[in-house]
């Protein structure tokens, strides 16, 4: 999920604007925040586990399909979102596969994307984006070659950002996709996981040795777009 610091700004820069209602049901009467879309769930669908969550302040709708299929559909330039499918608990050497569209209007990613415990990890491989790239504001490690194409390994500290353990301190590890797989239409690829955390860990970072869930997610941020993926 994306940077609590620019959420803060965000929120922050609405408040100075417009006289903010001081709660969610006040704001809701007054139509400034749509809270009409797809409500954040996990669980399963088709065999494959699902996680949507949304802040809340986007109009989407997320979808599950048959087998591994999902459809994000965002709208509205606000708040952030990310969904997908995939499994739970990850593991550390799945071949990931996707396939589907894939066409974002401004800040989005379509990631393989997960969680670890002990210690708490977020992880990224980030396989395509919108308009902004993800490792620009994280501290770059190294790179790796992996499914013949190379990647940028970053790390990044969050402090009290939202986790799957509630608000946390912890770290992100990212592999980007380095030139990205171009946005705006078809898209398909194959991950290894494996080929990414061991060289995540040959730069010292180590995931956690219980994994959470794992998926294939796309990610919006005050942005807007469509997204149908078909995780194998
Ligand atoms: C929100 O505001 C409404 C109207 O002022 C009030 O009735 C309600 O109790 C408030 N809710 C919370 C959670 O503060
Ligand atoms: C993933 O794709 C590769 C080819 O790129 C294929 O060999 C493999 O069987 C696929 N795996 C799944 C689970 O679909």
């Amino acid at each position: 999920m994306i940077s609590f610091s620019r959420l803060a700004l965000a929120a922050a820069a609405i408040t100075g604007a417009v006289a903010l209602p001081t709660n969610a049901t006040d704001a809701e009467s007054f139509g400034l925040l749509a809270r009409s879309g797809t409500p954040s769930s996990t669980g399963t669908s088709n065999g494959y586990y699902y996680s949507w969550w949304t802040d809340g302040a986007a109009q989407v709708t997320y979808t599950n399909g048959g087998g591994g299929q999902y459809t994000l559909s965002w709208s509205g330039n606000n708040g952030n979102l990310v969904g997908g499918k995939g499994w739970n608990p990850g593991s550390s050497g799945r071949v990931i596969n996707y396939s589907g569209t894939y066409q974002p209007n401004g800040n989005s990613y379509l990631s393989v994307y997960g969680w670890t415990r002990s210690p708490l990890i977020e992880y990224y491989i980030v396989e395509s984006y919108g308009s902004y790239n993800p490792s620009s504001a994280a501290q770059r490690k190294g790179t790796v070659n992996c499914d013949g194409a190379n990647y940028d390994i970053l790390t990044t500290t969050r402090y009290n950002a939202p986790s799957i353990d509630g608000t946390q301190t912890f770290q992100q590890f990212w592999s980007v996709r380095n030139p990205k797989k171009n946005p705006g239409g078809s898209i398909s690829g194959s991950v290894n996981t494996g080929c990414h955390f061991n060289a995540w860990r040959n730069f010292g970072m180590n995931l956690g040795t219980q994994h959470n869930y794992q998926i294939v997610a796309t990610e919006g941020y005050q942005s807007s777009g469509t997204s149908t993926i078909t995780v194998s």
